[in-house]
């Protein structure tokens, strides 16, 4: 239990004594939004009401976009380069998403839970791929697993919503595929392509994905497939008719460390703003500023007293 919690718990404590370092809190569902479901997406499909999906690692990030109104939580695998420190997202392995995925739970109450499954975790055969997706409903308690690939993907995808798991999909450019493709490059660009994008799509479609994630494809090709399919399609740089858009969390708010992709909008500057703030927190301490006297804590009166009489003696003694 947190520290400022069991103070409360017995009976309280004063604010003066309390040592805590992070006073976060619990998490409740906000009563007065929905709980989003899959049922919901469809709902907002049918309704024309675009869908929001922001990715988030953590329980404060989480929390921030969950509290912020967002319909779709993504515990993507892009953590790999933004949490991680790897080079792609070939790297990162279940243990680690698992870690991600529960913290991310903790902080989401209102928004649907999306799990990535990492590359490695569904490749080899389907039995791994229920338990591997199994292990993130229930140890780390999303509502959805998300899988890369298409029509190649559909057995297996049914093979895990048979195990009641709903799976989200994600076409075009895979991160997961980049070796294949050469790099991070837009997908269906030529009339094959196309061709095969509208078959991954249908077979999406007709496997029973909550939602397909849409990635860098031309926006006339989403539109097409937005139209053929009753799943609702969640773009990034996909074009806005999408159903509903998704970006990484990182990303809007400049925390990449480099250049941004074209549908890339930042919308903050937090790079700028921790940069700030250690910058300052620094020159405080290196000029003697934090901590003040009103930000250090203090003995009691009496026992000051007592303790300035203690010193008096001794100085006393040393004369
Ligand atoms: O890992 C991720 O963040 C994703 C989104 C970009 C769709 O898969």
């Amino acid at each position: 239990m947190h520290r400022a919690q069991a103070l409360s718990a017995f009976g309280g404590g004063a604010l003066e004594d309390i040592m805590s370092l992070t006073p976060i809190g619990v998490r409740r569902i906000d009563e007065s939004r929905p709980k989003i479901t899959i049922a919901t997406l469809r709902e907002q499909k049918l309704d024309h009401q675009p869908i929001t999906c922001l990715t988030a690692y953590d329980y404060a990030a989480a929390r921030l976009v969950d509290e912020a109104g967002i319909d779709m939580v993504l515990v993507g695998d892009s953590l790999a380069q933004a949490m991680l420190g790897y080079e792609n997202t070939l790297s990162v392995t279940m243990d680690e998403m698992l870690h991600h995925v529960k913290a991310v739970r903790r902080g989401v109450k209102n928004a649907l839970l999306v799990a990535d499954m990492p590359y490695g975790s569904y490749q080899v055969d389907a039995q791994e791929a229920v338990r591997n997706a199994a292990r993130f409903m229930k140890e780390g308690g999303a509502e959805v697993v998300k899988i890369e690939g298409g029509e190649k993907r559909a057995d297996l995808i049914r093979h895990i919503i048979d195990a009641e798991i709903p799976v989200a999909g994600h076409i075009g450019l895979t991160p997961q595929s980049v070796n294949v493709m050469g790099g991070y490059k837009v997908q269906g660009k030529n009339l094959n392509a196309i061709e095969q994008l509208m078959r991954d799509a249908v077979a999406l479609d007709r496997a029973g994905v909550a939602c397909i994630f849409l990635e860098g494809i031309p926006r006339e090709v989403a539109t097409m497939i937005t139209a053929e399919v009753g799943t609702p399609t969640i773009g990034i740089g996909a074009g806005p008719e999408c159903d509903g858009q998704v970006l990484v969390f990182h990303d809007i708010l400049n925390l990449t460390f480099g250049p941004a992709a074209k549908f890339v909008r930042r919308y903050g500057d937090a790079a700028a703003l921790i940069t700030n703030a250690v910058q300052a927190f620094r020159a405080d301490v290196r000029s003697h500023q934090y901590p003040s006297d009103e930000e250090s804590y203090h003995l009691p009166k009496e026992t000051k007293a007592g303790l300035d009489t203690v010193l008096d003696r001794k100085r006393a003694m040393r004369r």
